[in-house]
């Protein structure tokens, strides 16, 4: 599926630089009143400074509860959403700051692949007319007789037959869909894919499967990914860091196993806590840690750590001073894998599900 480009190039990145950089993300949607005189009374703080980067060949999970953000930054990252601040960084160059040809070239390296296969499917499209519609945009990919071969090459690689090249969404199931969605995804051969809860509207056993095909696909197309998703125990398998957010903002991120080994903030360990356990035993001793109260609205953000409002650990500092995102002080010195970024005054290391065993590798059936 090589590529024929006319557009610009992209930026080319050193191997060693992150392929995003993403610093001091915002977005805040005005709150306005009034018909004629529209006067702000306040905003939506959606997404309250947010940083991280995203090296080659990675993939960094983006966890948190419905509300937090997730779906904001994955549109400001794929330029659906303007950023009230901050800079979205594509090998070295802010893309916040890009236009026309420059911008389109980098969009066509950042693509998205969205939360529900039922509905983010065009019904009246048939399946090949779906996967190549980008094409229509970047012709310069797929010259109008080559688009039905690069199609049925599409299919096959997420592992559908490419004699349904014809067929509609609706003579699909939800996990084929979600296969159609990817190929999309892939058709302009990007560097980056956005998955915004790819998994999250699939049958458990299905889940796996598309999970699979995405860290197959990974390695085949050298992909970086952004895997977002509501529960831990989804991004898990995939993710080689992993960002938990809250309220718009990244309050704990780490490596895999330091975030589920050896997670040191409260809201962490609270989602951990739901997170489900196979063995029984295990299952059996481990602690549920239940949050109470509700998240508060994001436009009324609470003082200092926006968590104190439903942290069983909260003091009077956590209202006065906002928790920065670093390695907390008591673990600086004595490294090992609770040093790793975490917003709160009073982290501390506690295992909430017990390290995992190597899993079966569910395969890729072919659909
Ligand atoms: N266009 C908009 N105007 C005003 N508020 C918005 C807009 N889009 C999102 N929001 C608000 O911003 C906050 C973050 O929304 P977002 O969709 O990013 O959350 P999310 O983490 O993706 O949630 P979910 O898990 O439910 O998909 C929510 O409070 C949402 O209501
Ligand atoms: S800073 Fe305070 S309120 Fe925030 S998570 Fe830590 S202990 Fe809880
Ligand atoms: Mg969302």
């Amino acid at each position: 599926m090589a590529s024929t480009s006319a557009t610009p190039a992209a930026p080319v990145a050193s191997p060693t630089e992150p392929i995003l950089e993403v610093t001091g993300l915002v977005k805040h949607y005005p709150l306005t009143r009034g018909v004629v005189f529209r006067k702000q009374v306040g905003a939506v703080k959606a997404v309250d400074g947010v940083d991280f980067t995203l090296s080659r060949g990675e993939t960094l999970g983006i966890v948190g509860e419905s509300g937090c953000g997730k779906s904001t930054v994955a549109k400001m990252l794929v330029n659906l959403e303007k950023p009230t601040a901050g800079r979205i960084r594509y090998k070295g160059e802010d893309v916040t700051k890009l236009s026309g040809r420059a911008l389109r070239a980098v969009r066509r390296n950042i693509q998205m692949v969205f939360q529900d296969p039922y509905t983010s499917l065009n019904p009246r499209m048939t399946v090949g007319d779906i996967i190549g519609e980008p094409y229509e945009i970047h012709p310069e990919v797929a010259p109008k007789g080559d688009r039905r071969k690069k199609v049925q090459d599409l299919l096959d690689v997420v592992g559908l037959n490419p004699e349904y090249i014809n067929r509609y969404p609706h003579q699909f199931s939800g996990g084929q869909r979600q296969r159609i969605g990817i190929a999309r995804g892939l058709a302009l051969r990007p560097e980056v894919i956005v998955a915004d809860e790819p998994v999250s509207a699939l049958d458990v056993s299905v889940q796996a499967q598309v999970i699979n095909l995405m860290a197959n696909l990974q390695s085949e197309f050298d992909l970086s990914y952004i895997f977002i998703a509501h529960d831990l125990s989804i991004v898990r398998h995939i993710s080689d860091r992993v960002a938990v957010m809250y309220l718009g903002r990244i309050v704990e991120t780490g490596r895999d196993a330091e975030i589920y080994e050896h997670p040191t903030h409260p809201y962490t360990q609270a989602l951990l806590s739901a997170v489900p356990v196979p063995d029984p035993e295990a299952r059996e001793h481990r602690e549920r840690i239940i949050l109470s109260g509700d998240v508060p609205s994001p436009t009324n953000i609470p003082s200092g750590c926006r968590f104190r409002t439903r942290c069983w650990k909260a003091q009077d500092r956590c209202a006065l001073e906002v928790p920065a995102l670093a390695v907390p002080a008591e673990f600086r010195h004595t490294g090992g894998p609770a040093a790793h970024d975490s917003a709160c005054h009073f982290a501390e290391e506690k295992q909430v599900v017990p390290p995992e065993e190597p899993r079966e590798d569910h395969g890729n059936e072919r659909a």
